[in-house]
C-alpha cells in the first residue's frame, strides 16, 4: 500500500490554502485541519527527519519547498534541553509537535514597532509560556505574534514539523543576540543539516 496521506499530500493541500487565502490568518487557521490529519500518522518523514545534526545539535531537516517558492516544510528537532534562543519570523507559520515536549514563550515589541529588522533592540515582553505536548498545532503571525523562543522540556529530543512562509533562504528570521541584546539575521538555510 502506498502513502495516504504523507509530505506531498499534506504540501498539496497547503498549496491550495496558500492559493485561496492572502490572509495570513487565514492561512494559518486553514492549514492547521490538515496538519492535524497528517500528525496522526506523520508519513513520509524518515527516521532521520526525527534526529538531531552531527555532535547532538539542534537543527533542522528540509522537508519540502513549494515551486512557486510561497511555503516550505522542515522538521527541526531540538536535543533535550536545548533551546532555540528568542528569535522572529517575519513571515507566517505552522508548528505541530511530534514528540518530547516544547516549551514555547512568545514575546511581543514592547515599543509596538512593526518593522523588524536586523541591528533594533530586542526590547521585548514576555507575552506567555506554552508547554506543548505531542499533537499539539501553535503558530506564527508576524509582527504581532512573530517572537519566540523554544526550548526542549522533556528528557527526550523535541521533534516539530514546521510549515512557513517562503522559502529557507527568503523566511525572514531574526536572532536576539545575548551579547548585544541586537536583532541579527539569522538565515533558515543555516539550521539545516
Ligand atoms: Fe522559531
Amino acid at each position: 500500500m502506498g502513502e495516504t496521506y504523507g509530505i506531498e499530500a499534506l504540501a498539496l493541500d497547503v498549496a491550495e490554502v496558500v492559493a485561496r487565502y492572502s490572509d495570513d490568518r487565514q492561512r494559518v487557521g486553514a492549514i492547521k485541519p490538515s496538519l492535524a490529519r497528517w500528525m496522526e500518522r506523520q508519513e513520509g518523514l524518515r527516521p532521520e527527519h526525527r534526529l538531531p545534526c552531527e555532535g547532538n545539535r539542534a537543527c533542522g531537516h528540509l522537508l519540502h519547498t513549494a515551486s512557486d517558492g510561497s511555503f516550505f516544510m522542515i522538521s527541526v528537532v531540538f536535543p533535550p534541553g536545548t533551546s532555540s534562543g528568542v528569535h522572529y519570523h517575519g513571515a507566517w507559520g505552522v508548528i505541530g509537535i511530534l514528540e518530547g515536549e516544547d516549551e514555547e514563550t512568545k514575546y511581543a515589541r514592547a515599543d509596538g514597532l512593526s518593522a523588524v529588522g536586523a541591528g533594533q533592540e530586542c526590547e521585548l515582553e514576555k507575552t506567555g509560556v506554552h508547554h506543548f505536548p505531542p499533537g499539539s498545532i501553535t503558530h506564527l503571525l508576524p509582527p504581532d505574534e512573530g517572537f519566540h523562543r523554544v526550548r526542549a522540556a522533556a528528557g527526550a529530543n523535541g521533534v516539530s514539523i514546521h510549515i512557513l512562509g517562503g522559502t529557507a533562504e527568503t523566511h525572514p528570521h531574526f536572532l536576539c543576540d545575548n551579547a548585544t541584546r541586537k536583532l541579527v539575521d539569522f538565515p533558515m538555510q543555516t539550521l539545516l543539516g
